[in-house]
């Protein structure tokens, strides 16, 4: 058994973090933490380690459903995961992705799909990839009264357009124009801004001219916060580890010793052992015998 770190928390003795919360941590300069999540039990560790947010991110989809990118997960897919991350976490702010096509094709259905991440999936606010072309989108989500975070960069919805999952933001112009989309996207009113793979000099710029926390992913350290996949930390997700992530655990090797000593044991009748075993006192069986005997 390994040791816990000093800062866990196990009775989870935090405030709730909210939208407000985000805004403060920039401004008293404190970094936000945040890993995705898509079920109950790691949504509890998460908790009581003190994330400041959970993100149900789509990539839902890749480590979790198997699928090769993000592209084909639904809302039921979506809302079925946060239900279970939300009945979880008691203290970090809950984040619902946005899945591709249920806030692209028209306002009305992007606010109706929002609405349902906080209705039937227990979120407090959502996520949604792009820039100047969501505008629309966001605001009417923002007019409903849910919380947006924006996400800008590499936005693997898009990844066919984008010509497969690579760095953003590399020329003067992408730079520019990724610039641009932060400031409208803040003044639109996102309470927070993903960056996804773009230069760390570029984040910072980013970082530093928006009031708004920026959580960079790939994106370097001058970002606000950090967001990470919890498969990539865990070792989980065996496709492939992404240059920027930093491994904590390797959960896939612990799964296949637990699973194989399981096999070996059960196999070689190691078990269940005594202290597996239901026991009936001696007179008790007896009767019970005599009864079934009749
Ligand atoms: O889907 C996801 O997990 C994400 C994060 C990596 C930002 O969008």
């Amino acid at each position: 058994m390994s040791t816990l770190p000093p800062n866990f928390n196990p009775l989870n003795t935090r405030k709730k973090i909210s939208t407000l919360t985000f805004r403060q941590k920039k401004e008293r300069g404190e970094p936000i933490a945040v890993l995705t999540g898509y079920d109950y039990p790691t949504a509890l560790a998460l908790d009581q380690a003190g994330i400041d947010a959970i993100l149900v991110g789509d990539s839902l989809g890749m480590v979790v459903l198997g699928y090769e990118n993000t592209l084909p997960v639904t809302m039921e897919e979506m809302l079925h995961h946060c239900r279970a991350v939300a009945r979880g976490a008691r203290t970090a702010l809950l984040i619902g992705d946005m899945p591709f096509m249920s806030y692209q094709v028209s306002k009305e259905d992007a606010v109706q799909n929002a609405g349902r991440f906080l209705q039937q999936g227990g979120m407090e606010a959502v996520k949604l990839e792009g820039g100047r072309e969501r505008l629309d989108a966001i605001r009417a989500i923002l007019g409903a009264g849910i919380p947006v975070m924006g996400h800008l960069g590499l936005t693997p919805q898009s990844v066919n357009l984008l010509g497969g999952f690579r760095p953003q933001g590399r020329t003067a112009i992408a730079a520019g124009r990724l610039l641009e989309d932060a400031l409208l996207l803040e003044e639109a009113g996102c309470f927070s801004l993903v960056l996804e793979s773009v230069p760390a000099r570029l984040a910072e710029v980013i970082s530093k001219r928006l009031a708004i926390p920026t959580i960079g992913i790939g994106a370097g350290a001058g970002c606000d916060g950090q967001v990470l996949v919890s498969h990539d930390i865990l070792g989980l997700f065996d496709r492939f580890t992404p240059k920027f992530v930093r491994q904590y655990a390797d959960l896939h090797t612990a799964m296949q010793t637990a699973f194989t000593s399981y096999i070996a044991d059960v196999q070689n009748r190691n078990f269940p052992a005594q202290e597996h075993t239901v026991e009936m006192p001696d007179e008790e069986w007896e009767e019970l015998i005599d009864k079934l005997e009749g």
